[in-house]
């Protein structure tokens, strides 16, 4: 950590952001509080996050890493505008961040397997991470990823924003203190309009591309024209479906309102109902979990449909009434369906990120350490198991860890590319 702080920049950054630091609490972090952070991974997500840290106070980005040369150059001539005065450098092998002492945090924003095996090489390499939901691919890799942020003493935060906006956590806090009585059922779901993705046809790669590099760790599949970028979601050699690309986000939610962790019995219903086209992960899904205490969590996926009728994304039902949460604020009904109260409100990345940089700087803890979010993403892979093998599964409470079905607890680790096995 090096380099100076400028208050008039903190100023202009945490107008546009928004960052819960005070700024005293700031000031107070003087010269050697400058964190440098590389961004692996520039897609969509992966540039709105570089910007979003460079927007930060005392943050440098000195890295735009993406294995496509035009995507990573387009993020740097992005973020230059925004990171107070240096231009980040850009390299196509995360490697090379890795190597380099200077750098502070790794954010991993890469397609979902890339997520745990970066992680967990980065905590070795001595960066703090901050992983893009879902943290892992597999439920093995979010085990390993724990163990290697515990070994190396390193911050690792997932991308699971809404557990540090204010008004989320104000909604939590009521449901603990029994606004609707004892809360046992929370209902989720996510709804789009996604289109097919067609047939693909083998090809070249596109030039400026490493794919050898993009698939890292996962079994190699020969380039189709439908796979990247994004489309990767719905194989299964790569993404999680929906449930692992949205569920997570709510279904975290649940569980934190809930006050629950690892399921006693999970399952699921639906598939590919939509379109006929290369997609293996379902379009149309239906997952419920049981925990213990009698205490219930479902999921809806509506990949393909959005039904006219959902405003909240999550219910949470309890003895006394019903509270509806959405990404504008919450809501307490009676039971007979009364609203009793609304409560406006809205969150930022930066909020999220801001935790994240002061929990590096030893000033906060994380609002979501890594176990939580490994929990909540865990729930994800065991619907996703229970799907594939189109069994109810019965769980550990202590871990997740699927009983009396072998074949199906064979699911919870992955086959890897010789050579790119993830380590601790
Ligand atoms: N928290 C949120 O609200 C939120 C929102 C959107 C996406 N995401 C997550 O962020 C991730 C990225 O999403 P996206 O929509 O930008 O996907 P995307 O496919 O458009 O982008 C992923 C990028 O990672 C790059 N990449 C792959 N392997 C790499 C490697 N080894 N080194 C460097 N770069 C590599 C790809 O070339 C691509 O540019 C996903 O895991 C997604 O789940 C989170």
């Amino acid at each position: 950590m090096s380099a100076t702080f400028n208050r008039r920049e903190f100023l202009a950054a945490a107008a546009t952001t928004g960052v819960g630091l005070s700024l005293s609490g700031a000031a107070e972090q003087g010269a050697n509080n400058k964190l440098v952070v590389a961004v692996m991974g520039t897609g969509g997500r992966g540039t709105a996050l570089a910007k979003g840290f460079a927007n930060q106070p005392n943050v440098e980005v000195a890295y735009c890493c993406d294995v496509d040369q035009a995507r990573m150059g387009k993020a740097a001539e992005e973020v230059s505008k925004l990171n107070k005065g240096s231009n980040p450098k850009t390299v196509g092998d995360f490697r090379r961040i890795l190597d380099d002492k200077t750098v502070d945090v790794l954010v991993v924003a890469t397609c979902n397997h890339w997520h745990a095996p970066a992680a967990i090489l980065a905590c070795a390499a001595g960066k703090h991470v901050y992983v893009e939901k879902p943290c892992s691919h597999t439920a093995r890799e979010g085990e390993l990823l724990i163990e290697a942020a515990r070994k190396h003493k390193k911050q690792v935060q997932m991308g699971n924003q809404r557990r540090s906006y204010g008004f989320v956590a104000e909604a939590m806090q009521k449901l603990k203190e029994g606004v609707i009585g004892r809360a046992y059922f929370a209902q989720s779901w996510y709804t789009n309009n996604r289109p097919t993705i067609g047939r693909g046809k083998e090809g070249p790669i596109p030039e400026g591309l490493d794919y050898e590099l993009w698939q890292g760790p996962a079994p190699r599949r020969a380039f189709r024209t439908n796979y990247l970028h994004y489309n990767w979601h719905w194989f299964w050699n790569w993404g999680n479906g929906e449930l692992g690309n949205n569920g997570i986000h709510t279904i975290d939610l649940c569980r934190w309102g809930l006050g629950v962790d690892y399921p006693i019995h999970v399952s699921s219903s639906g598939g590919r109902y939509r379109f006929d086209d290369d997609q293996e992960t379902p379009d149309t899904q239906i997952v419920s979990f049981a925990f213990d205490g009698k205490k219930s969590i479902t999921w809806e996926g509506f990949s393909c449909n959005r039904p006219p009728d959902k405003n909240y994304f999550v219910m949470f039902h309890g003895e006394n009434g019903t509270l509806g949460l959405a990404d504008n604020g919450y809501t307490v009904f009676d039971l007979k369906g009364k609203e009793l109260n609304k409560t406006p409100g809205s969150g930022n990345d930066g909020q999220h990120l801001g935790n994240f940089l002061d929990a590096c700087r030893g000033k906060v803890k994380l609002n979501s350490d890594i176990e939580e979010a490994h929990k909540s993403t865990l729930l994800c892979h065991v619907g996703n198991i229970a799907q594939r093998t189109g069994r109810s599964l019965k769980c550990d409470p202590k871990n997740g860890h699927i009983l009396d079905d072998k074949q199906a607890m064979s699911q919870w680790d992955r086959e890897y590319e010789k050579g790119w096995e993830p380590k601790v």
